[in-house]
């Protein structure tokens, strides 16, 4: 008779925590005042419909995966990782620095992670939670102790910077965070995801993929930056990140008072008011600073939770929420107790 192997699934489930985060956002400033001279705006109209008043733009040598290298070394740094330790990586990105090799493999480069699988995941801006959640997964089921999770963007690469409608609301940067079982602790708890394809086209990039490659007769046709319907992303934007919030509220048997602190998508504050109006949260329990960045898209999510989490914005033990949507339509919460 043969032998039966042991299976991941013969071992319980581990729980899984985050041990550091850290995030990178480029050094040039994009104030209100600065596109004022570059398209027809006002500080007036992007801080009242929006909430921005500034956003970081990278040089243009620095790509992707050097912002994502940046927030990876500080999260390593907090959680005592060296890149030895490192199993997998897995950026979310939708501007990796080129189609092949995955952003991830430069991050393993460039921090020097040698033994790591490395991947990317194309999720626009729930990017950085869907990696979360493939991440908790593998640990849980003993493939993988440790991981690195990266959410980078650099926005401004894929932008028609005559178009007022989108050019003003996004930024680049990059958030990265740790992941590893953890004895004892209930960490990553739960993470609703969702999407619906038939929203793809209200926020979508036309071309330079082999449906409407980039060839020298359409070159000047702009098809590679960024399409928005504005008013229909809003919308979409607040019913799905409800959902996602409360389906993993439900998930976890918790309820919105049990939150410590909330870490939205920074797309709009408007979207983050009907937001926390809809849960019934006071403003203050989320983590804003799109005023200062802009939508960084994956890494938005990402570089808020690293801010809070410096700020001491909850303490070991407290329940906090992480709720995102993005292109695809995409959308996604995580509950974690820290
Ligand atoms: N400056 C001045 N006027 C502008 C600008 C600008 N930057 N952009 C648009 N306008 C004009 C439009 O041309 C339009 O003029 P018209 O009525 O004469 O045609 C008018 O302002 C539109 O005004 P509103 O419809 O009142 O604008 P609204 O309140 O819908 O705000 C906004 C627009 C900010 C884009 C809003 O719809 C929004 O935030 N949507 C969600 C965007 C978003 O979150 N995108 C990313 C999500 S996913 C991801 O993160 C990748």
């Amino acid at each position: 008779m043969k032998k039966s192997p042991r299976t991941r699934s013969q071992q319980p489930n581990r729980t899984v925590s985050i041990i550091g985060t850290g995030s990178y956002v480029p050094e040039r400033v994009l104030t209100n005042a600065d596109l004022e001279k570059i398209v027809e705006t006002s500080d007036d109209w992007i801080t009242t419909r929006t909430g921005i008043k500034a956003r970081r733009i990278a040089a243009k040598d620095e790509f992707t995966s050097h912002m994502a290298a940046r927030a990876a070394q500080r999260a390593m740094e907090q959680a005592n990782v060296a890149p030895e330790e490192i199993d997998l990586i897995i950026v979310g990105t939708i501007t990796p620095d080129n189609f092949t090799p995955a952003t991830a493999c430069h991050v393993q480069r460039i921090i020097g992670a040698k033994k790591a699988a490395c991947f990317d995941i194309s999720a626009a801006c729930s990017g950085f939670l869907y990696a979360v959640e493939i991440a908790q997964q593998f640990i849980a089921n003993h493939t993988y102790n440790t991981v690195l999770v990266i959410g980078a963007d650099k926005l401004s690469s894929i932008m028609d910077w005559q178009d007022r409608n989108t050019c003003v609301l996004f930024g680049d940067g990059a958030g990265a965070a740790i992941l590893r079982y953890r004895a004892g602790s209930h960490g990553v708890i739960t993470t609703y995801m969702g999407s619906d394809g038939n929203y793809g086209d209200i926020l979508h990039v036309p071309g330079g993929g082999c449906a409407l490659p980039t060839t020298a007769e359409n070159a000047s046709e702009k098809l590679n930056t960024l399409k928005m319907n504005g008013r229909e992303t809003f919308k979409q934007a607040v019913l799905s990140m409800g959902v996602a919030a409360t389906r993993a509220l439900e998930q976890a048997g918790l309820t919105a008072d049990d939150l410590t602190c909330i870490i939205p998508h920074q797309a709009n504050i408007r979207i983050i008011e009907a937001l926390a109006d809809r849960m019934k949260i006071p403003l203050e329990k989320f983590h804003v600073n799109l005023d200062r960045y802009g939508n960084t898209s994956a890494a938005a999510v990402a570089i808020a939770l690293d801010e809070a989490n410096r700020e001491g914005r909850f303490q070991v033990g407290d329940y906090i929420l992480l709720v995102v949507f993005g292109g695809g339509l995409t959308y996604a919460s995580s509950v974690i107790q820290w």
